[in-house]
């Protein structure tokens, strides 16, 4: 499914290079729902960015169900992003001008799809979630945690091939950030979805299949889990507890 293939990244400031992506490969398979964690600075984010073509790299490849996005025009890329990928942000991005049920439309809108089709579809969604009921608010009248649903619900409005989440619990309280992980839950469970989350949260993380563990620009370590959650938190916390001592 997502293929990213001896990836490095640097950024140019002034006249010093900085290396933050240091040959950095791995697979995510179809239905895969996949936690990256490690230290602030690790380079997370910028790895999330490269594969969301927001940004260019310096050398590798990464391909998208054997596209390999690198060799795509800036049109193309507009295609993938909107048709192939669902984005999460860690705030939000809600329109406040829009309600919930519009803002979970605003991929389908994009495409120009037939109105009554995107409003079923979005209407199921906010079903799935379990946020029906606030179909007709605006962001400014519901929670955070209501907000981060409408996110993920959104993200799924085109059946997308992956979604990218950058710590999409955050800024949310441990009820809410369940009620966020059980929507890519959900999702993952009857759609397939592919998930490819960064994360600081060790909790989230556990309820992951896998967790690629970042350092300095290259990958530390992965985990799989083999049981049940708590083992896997265990282990997830024991191991980011050496890579803390390591240092
Ligand atoms: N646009 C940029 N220009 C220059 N340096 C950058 C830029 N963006 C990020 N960096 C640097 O690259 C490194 C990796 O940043 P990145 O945002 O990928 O880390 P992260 O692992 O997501 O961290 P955090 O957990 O704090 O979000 C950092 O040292 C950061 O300062
Ligand atoms: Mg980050």
């Amino acid at each position: 499914m997502l293929k990213v293939d001896h990836l490095y990244k640097s950024y140019q400031t002034g006249r010093a290079k900085y290396e933050v992506l240091k040959d950095v490969s791995f697979e995510v398979k179809e239905g895969e729902f996949v936690a990256v964690m490690g230290p602030s600075g690790s380079g997370k984010t910028t790895l999330l960015n490269c594969i969301s073509c927001f940004i260019p790299y310096d050398k590798g490849t990464i391909s998208l169900k054997d596209v390999n996005l690198s060799k795509l025009d800036e049109k193309q890329i507009a295609k993938v992003r909107n048709e192939k990928l669902g984005f999460v942000f860690q705030d939000f991005m809600l329109l406040d001008g829009l309600t919930i049920l519009e803002n979970v439309c605003v991929p389908k809108v994009i495409r120009k799809e037939p109105y009554k089709q995107m409003e079923a579809k979005a209407k199921k969604l906010l079903k799935m979630f379990g946020i029906s009921e606030i179909e007709g608010k605006y962001p400014a009248e519901i929670s955070g945690g209501q907000k981060q649903r409408t996110a993920v619900a959104r993200a799924l409005m085109n059946d997308p091939l992956l979604i990218l989440a950058d710590e999409p619990t955050g800024n949310l309280d441990s009820r809410s950030s369940e009620a966020v992980i059980g929507a890519f839950l959900e999702a993952q469970e009857k759609l397939n979805a592919t998930t490819f989350m960064v994360t600081h949260d060790s909790f989230s993380a556990s309820y992951c299949d896998r967790v690629i563990v970042m350092k300095d620009g290259k990958i530390f370590t992965e985990l799989v889990r083999k049981g049940g959650r708590r083992e896997f938190l265990d282990e997830l916390l024991t191991v980011l507890k050496d890579l803390n001592g390591g240092e």
